[in-house]
């Protein structure tokens, strides 16, 4: 018997059908090769308990390993006890703290810009920054690899879209000499989530400075990664860092929390706090998450070693996944991508890694084609070599099984 929420569903047939009639989800448990929403039962760490069960976990995007830190989780519990836990409004009226503000001074340091602003996640600081920014006659010209949520600002803000090829410098130019939009502005992820490439930034910024474009980096990847001994993001890495003209990042990778942040010169900002809906219209980051954000730029500074190991890791990892034949395309960067290139071999690689205690994130349609699927890993600085030699010699038993590699 239908349940009563059903019952009530059934006054609009075309909205009932739509969510019964979607059965993916449910094939794919039935045959328990469903990899989403697998429920943690411990801390996001270098390992992770779902039903029991130990995994080591490869699939984090906590890149300095710090939500376990006692300091920041410190930090966290010392702002939710002055503050308390919530601030019951937006930045623009009755949610901004002393901290939010402290933090902006900091960030905007740490990304060597005049200001920076908080958002309540990286999705939102996109939609601060894009559709803050731009409005219909305007441009925003994004690479075909951009993130959805830099998509999905753009689409909010109205304005003109152009997209040109992955990295590809000369499609860049062709795509401008098309733009008749006088506002422009290229949008690029620093470091590109799922294939872990870096943008050519410097071509970009000299394409920008042909068309008169301004450039965003989203860095969501690339703060606490990219950048020197601090990891102060993608532009510092190329000495861009005043060439760049916005810079976004999120707290929920390297910074072990939730919420955003945007960073451009005072007037941008300035702007942006007063024009951008997705901050006026929603609530401030919590107290404890500026608590953790700034603790962990204090810890940045004070232990850079964890940024070098992040980094040796890195190499180790590609190198070895390299010299077992595995294809992991152009990443450059600790998120290591398995190319595997086929749909049920991707899922049973998946399966076979995860039985035996490996968690890694499948990359399936539709977010790549089922011609380009992949395993994606990514690495800690808190991984331990014991920890990624075991994991090697599973990836290689596995891929050997399956005929993924030699
Ligand atoms: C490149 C990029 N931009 C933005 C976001 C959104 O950040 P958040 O998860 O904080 O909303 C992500 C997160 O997956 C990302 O990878």
């Amino acid at each position: 018997m239908a349940s009563k929420d059903l019952e009530t569903h059934l006054k609009n047939e075309v909205l009932y059908k739509r969510i019964m009639e979607f059965k993916d989800a449910d094939e794919a448990k039935a045959k328990g090769l469903y990899p989403y929403f697998r429920a943690i039962e411990s801390a996001q760490d270098t390992e992770v308990y779902i039903n029991g069960k130990k995994y080591l976990m490869l699939g984090s995007n906590s890149y300095l390993g710090l939500t376990t830190d006692e300091r920041v989780k410190q930090a966290a519990i010392e702002a939710t006890k002055f503050y308390g836990t919530g601030n019951a409004g937006s930045r623009f009226l009755n949610g901004t703290l002393k901290i939010h503000e402290e933090l902006e001074a900091k960030l905007a340091k740490f990304v060597n810009k005049e200001a920076a602003l908080l958002a309540s996640t990286g999705y939102m600081a996109n939609l601060v920054a894009i559709a803050g920014l731009l409005g219909p006659g305007d441009a925003v010209i994004t690479d075909k690899l951009d993130h959805a949520s830099i998509i999905d600002a753009c689409r909010l803000s109205g304005a003109k879209m152009y997209r040109f090829r992955h990295n590809d410098i000369d499609h860049l130019r062709k795509v401008m000499e098309k733009v008749e939009e006088k506002a422009r502005l290229i949008v690029v992820d620093g470091v590109f989530s799922m294939e872990g490439d870096v943008a050519d930034l410097p071509n970009i910024v000299k394409v920008a400075k042909e068309y008169n474009a301004w450039v965003m980096v989203d860095d969501a990847h690339g703060i606490g990664v990219m950048g020197g001994k601090y990891g102060q993001g993608t532009a510092h890495h190329f000495g861009l860092d005043h060439e760049v003209d916005i810079i976004m990042s999120t707290f929920s990778k390297t910074f072990a929390s939730i919420g955003g942040f945007v960073a451009g010169s005072e007037r941008l900002i300035n702007y942006l706090k007063h024009k951008a809906r997705a901050l006026i219209f929603s609530a401030s980051p919590t107290p404890a998450t500026a608590a953790v954000v700034s603790k962990i730029i204090d810890i940045i500074y004070e232990e850079p070693q964890r940024i070098e190991r992040l980094w040796q890791i890195t190499h180790k990892m590609a190198n070895a996944f390299k010299s077992m034949g595995f294809d992991i395309g152009t990443s450059c960067t600790p998120i290591i991508p398995l190319k595997i290139n086929d749909f049920e071999k991707t899922l049973m690689f998946w399966k076979a890694l995860s039985d035996d205690g490996i968690f890694v994130n499948p990359v399936l349609p539709p977010a790549v084609p089922p011609s380009e699927t992949i395993i994606r890993t990514s690495y800690m600085a808190t991984h331990t070599d014991e920890q990624l030699d075991w994991a090697l010699t599973i990836f290689e038993k596995h891929a050997k099984a399956l005929g993924i590699i030699k």
